[in-house]
């Protein structure tokens, strides 16, 4: 049973036009389901539902909220398996993936559930007698959220739990790609006994509901995850209301192999950073570095690695790499490939799309290695998003951070070495967010999420993500 349609103040609804979309396997291109093809109006109500319940469950307690956000997350642990084959027939990724992508989407649930109980105020010694100044934390109020389809289910709850938590309401537009799986977690949401109006999920018109959610003066909060084109287009399509924007956008990760790393420790990094879902991430690595020393041994070892990788449709057993999003996707991960060897990179493994068997589409793109990569070429400068490893030399500690700070993004680096004050200089140099230091697998509901610079705005999960969705407020108390 999968539900396919809209959520409104506890009701399910199609879209008010009556239409509906299509929501394609990428694997088959076979239809998985229709859901409602909402645009403005839908939003609108969406947002006056969530307005409406919004006085009531921001009096609630933190405990009480809290208690709602562990039962759902249990429920989505107990309930893994159809969650998680819900997600792959919608967005391809490996079973396996989409398994940890749930305990994953689970954790941020449990961790904002608590942080929603520490969201401490403070008392400040005033300049006069007579006075105590006081600082009060508060939901925002109405939020809303527009999540991508690489993360169907984690993207949507490290931004619904910590808004739940703090006492705000939410309307959630999943990606066109990726609706079922918000579905059936806000499915989840009403038994776990999430009132009515506390979640909205809207799915259609990306343009027409986004400008709903920017343009209505209910809407205090907008979280954004998504490119940074759009990340632009809505900073500057907030300055009528001044919405709040919480961004996480593009990246460009470099990844540093220095000439003392552990190598091994260094290929089972990269394998796991660049091939989780297919590439398809923000914190994938898209620019590899290597010392030179280093070079020819890793490089060897990454073939190895990659000859290890099966291609193949995500629910079948074994599968490491399934299908790329849509064909769009193929064709900017082909120019990618082709961009580089044009101007001289060699093409170790790899290299195009398949279609590793009959009725299959041909969006399998498969595990590809080039070494020779230089400054000129497209995969130096622009997100990649997928599987392709790009490998480019270089020569001293200066010249690596110099070439990893090169770009307009900010948002994860990783490095390898052994040498703890390398550590310290290289991860206090990197212009990003995250920093993965011999480590390609950085995320957590713990830490914060975020990048600098055309990477974003804001930070989710840890304890700043409560930033994004409180108030601070400052009172004055005179004694009289
Ligand atoms: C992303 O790609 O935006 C999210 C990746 C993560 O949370 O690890």
């Amino acid at each position: 049973m999968m539900q396919t349609l809209n959520l409104v103040d506890g009701v399910w609804i199609p879209a008010q036009t009556g239409e509906t979309f299509d929501v394609l396997d990428p694997a088959t291109d076979e239809v998985v389901a229709r859901v409602p093809n909402g645009g403005r109006a839908d939003a609108v109500a969406a947002i006056e539902a969530a307005a409406r319940a919004q006085p009531r469950w921001r009096s609630t307690t933190a405990d009480h909220r809290a208690a709602i956000l562990w039962r759902l997350a249990a429920s989505m642990r107990t309930q893994t398996d159809r969650l998680a084959r819900l997600m792959t027939r919608e967005q391809g990724k490996p079973l396996a993936e989409a398994r940890g992508e749930i305990a994953y989407a689970a954790s941020f649930f449990e961790w904002a559930a608590e942080e929603g109980k520490r969201l401490h105020g403070e008392v400040i010694p005033a300049p006069t007698s007579d006075k105590r100044i006081m600082v009060l934390r508060q939901p925002v109020g109405v939020t809303a959220a527009i999540t991508p389809w690489n993360f169907p289910a984690a993207m949507i709850t490290r931004k619904l739990g910590p808004a739940l938590a703090a006492g705000c309401t939410m309307v959630v537009k999943p990606a066109e790609q990726t609706p079922l799986s918000a579905l059936a977690l806000a499915e989840l949401a009403v038994d776990a006994g999430v009132p009515p109006g506390v979640l909205n999920v809207v799915t259609g018109d990306p343009e027409a509901i986004g400008a709903a959610f920017l343009e209505h003066p209910a809407v205090r909060v907008l979280s954004f995850t998504g490119s940074t084109e759009v990340g632009q287009h809505l900073v500057a399509r907030s300055a009528q209301t001044l919405t709040r924007l919480s961004l996480e956008l593009g990246g460009h990760a470099p990844f540093i192999v220095f000439d003392d790393a552990d190598l091994d420790a260094a290929v089972a990094g990269a394998i796991a950073s660049k091939f989780r879902n297919a590439g398809q991430t923000c914190i994938s690595p898209n620019r590899f570095l290597v010392h030179h020393a280093v070079h020819d041994e890793f490089c060897a070892r990454m073939l190895e690695a990659c000859a290890m990788l099966r291609s193949g449709p995500g629910c079948e057993e074994g599968v490491t790499t399934g299908p790329l999003i849509d064909d769009a996707a193929v064709a900017k991960v082909k120019a990618h490939v082709d961009d580089a060897v044009a101007r001289g990179a060699v093409l170790r493994c790899g290299g195009e799309a398949v279609r590793p068997a009959a009725g299959l589409t041909p969006r399998f793109f498969a595990p590809t290695l080039l070494e020779g990569v230089d400054g000129s070429m497209r995969l130096s400068h622009e997100e990649t998003f997928g599987p392709v490893v790009g490998v480019r030399e270089f020569s001293d500690e200066a010249e690596a951070v110099a070439i990893a700070n090169d770009t307009p993004y900010g948002l994860a680096a990783y490095f390898y070495t052994r040498d703890h004050a390398r550590v310290w200089r290289v991860a206090e140099a990197l212009e990003y967010g995250i920093v993965g230091v011999n480590d390609g697998a950085p995320s957590t509901a713990r830490a914060p999420f975020g990048g600098m610079k055309h990477s974003g705005m804001g930070r989710e999960g840890g304890r700043w993500v409560m930033d994004e969705y409180t108030e601070i407020k400052y009172v004055s108390w005179g004694l009289g």
